[in-house]
């Protein structure tokens, strides 16, 4: 006899489940938290399985992952990323993540941070320039053109700057293209009237273009490979030995442009924002980032030392994952704990309930560092904190956001003193990633020296 989930039905008799369709983040943490850890919503004649029950996400990331796909929500996402490693599946998943894998190992990655450290150097001295005539600043906005730079750096080392500006455009503008598409699908085919699918189709055209110029252009150069696009080009498939086609090229290097800047740029604003409400926090991190680093940009030996700046990190993904969650469709009907999941349901795994969950958290709600002090660590099960995700499709640029989020942070916190300005509270909106929703304002001024430096 299978057994049953508990079925959550919710205030609105007419749309069952509207708090969850509403705001799935919001939810996770008010009405989900205390109805369970597993339970079922309809949603008209689908069935949804909300969870943050660590067995049950053991099972769908890991252990029966193969029975499991991508939601319909990534399948929009093909629209602009075509065949990447977000969107793929199968096989053809397979053969490109162990192809691209290498390109994220350590040795790899600290190549890569040098082109980081002169990005950051440069937008610390601009954002320098620029506080001298305004000192009221859009931290998200900050935080998500200095993320693009290190990204499209990272990627294509030797672009010109007009093209990269001109692809960031057409990125940003693409998205939310397909946003639209994903929220309201039934205004799909006024696109076509309008002619916002034309300006998208153009715009992803030229795109093409450019990138595949710039992959024939790199086919013919020998030298070694300094950037992810330079290692995806020269990697070979395991079984046959042949490299990456033009065109899967393309969808990787597009993909890992648009997966690796916006987590990142709101992890880091989330963390901004959370370091303004808490000064004794902000003291600590500046204490540990003055005495390790001076007034020297972090090496990539520093950012192993800079532990409390990790912690710092780790906990403001923990109250604001940037995915706030994961979604898994079953091939087949399965079965979990007993119970039926039938083809054609689909499992929330709500990463930002699971990471409020009171069995694994001292302080839930509080933005408190020490919860990921190696104490705390080793006492917790391992993916009851799981910010880029868990199993085979765990987040390929895990290891490239934590470098770059503790070098940007390690670097603003030493450089400026930031204040929040809002008249309105700060509240996170989940879009394709969690944001703050009306953005988050913050006067930035050069910062005094502090007294414990024995400074005046
Ligand atoms: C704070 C920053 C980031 C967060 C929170 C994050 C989170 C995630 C999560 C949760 C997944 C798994 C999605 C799923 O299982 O459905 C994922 C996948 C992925 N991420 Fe990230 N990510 C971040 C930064 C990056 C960066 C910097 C890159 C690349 C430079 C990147 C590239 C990817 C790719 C390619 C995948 C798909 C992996 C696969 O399926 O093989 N991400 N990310």
């Amino acid at each position: 006899m299978p057994s049953t989930v508990p079925i959550f039905k919710g205030k609105n008799p007419i749309l069952p489940g509207a708090e969850f369709i509403s705001d799935p983040y919001k939810f996770s943490l008010g009405p989900g938290r205390s109805f369970g850890d597993f339970f079922q919503i309809p949603f008209f004649f689908r069935k949804i399985f909300f969870t943050t029950n660590l067995e049950v996400i053991k099972h769908v990331l890991q252990t029966h992952q193969k029975k499991y796909v991508k939601s319909i929500a990534y399948r929009n996402l093909k629209l602009a990323l075509g065949n990447g490693l977000i969107t793929s599946e199968g096989e053809t998943w397979r053969r490109n993540r162990k192809l691209a894998q290498p390109a994220f190992y350590k040795t790899q990655l600290e190549g890569l941070y040098q082109a980081m450290t002169g990005v950051a150097e440069r937008y610390c001295q601009d954002l320098t320039e620029r506080i001298k005539t305004n000192v009221t600043l859009e931290i998200t906005e900050e935080m998500m053109s200095v993320t693009a730079d290190i990204v499209l750096k990272a990627l294509f080392s030797s672009e010109n700057p007009a093209a990269i500006s001109e692809m960031y455009r057409i990125m940003v503008d693409s998205q939310e293209y397909i946003m639209m598409r994903t929220i309201a699908p039934y205004l799909t085919p006024f696109s076509y009237i309008n002619g916002k699918h034309r300006r998208f189709r153009k715009d992803m055209d030229w795109f093409d273009g450019h990138l595949y110029n710039l992959i024939n252009e790199r086919r013919k150069e020998s030298g070694p490979a300094n950037d992810l696009l330079s290692m995806l080009l020269h990697a070979r498939y395991e079984d046959t030995g042949e490299p990456m086609s033009d065109q899967q090229l393309r969808d990787e290097a597009i993909t890992l442009f648009a997966a690796g800047h916006e987590t990142s740029s709101n992890g880091l604003s989330w963390t901004l924002y959370l370091l303004t409400q808490h000064p004794e926090i902000m003291q600590k991190l500046r204490m540990e980032v003055d005495r390790v680093l001076g007034d020297r940009t972090p090496s990539f030996e520093d950012l192993r030392k800079l532990t409390y700046t990790m912690q710092v990190i780790q906990e403001s993904m923990r109250l604001y994952p940037p995915a706030f969650a994961v979604g898994r469709e079953p091939l087949e009907d399965d079965e979990i704990l007993g119970v039926k999941i039938p083809k054609g349901s689909a499992v929330f795994i709500s990463i930002s309930g699971l990471h409020r969950d009171p069995k694994y958290w001292e302080r839930p709600d509080e933005f408190y560092p020490t919860h990921f002090d190696t104490e705390n660590e080793r006492n917790r099960p391992r993916m009851a904190y799981m910010p880029f995700g868990a199993g085979p499709r765990m987040c390929i640029g895990n290891h490239f956001a934590l470098m770059e989020m503790q070098l940007l942070l390690a670097m603003l916190v030493r450089q400026f003193d930031l204040e929040l300005v809002t008249n309105r509270p700060v509240v996170a909106q989940p879009l394709i990633t969690l944001k703050p929703k009306h953005g988050i304002k913050m006067r930035i001024h050069p910062r005094k020296i502090p007294a414990y430096m024995g400074i005046e």
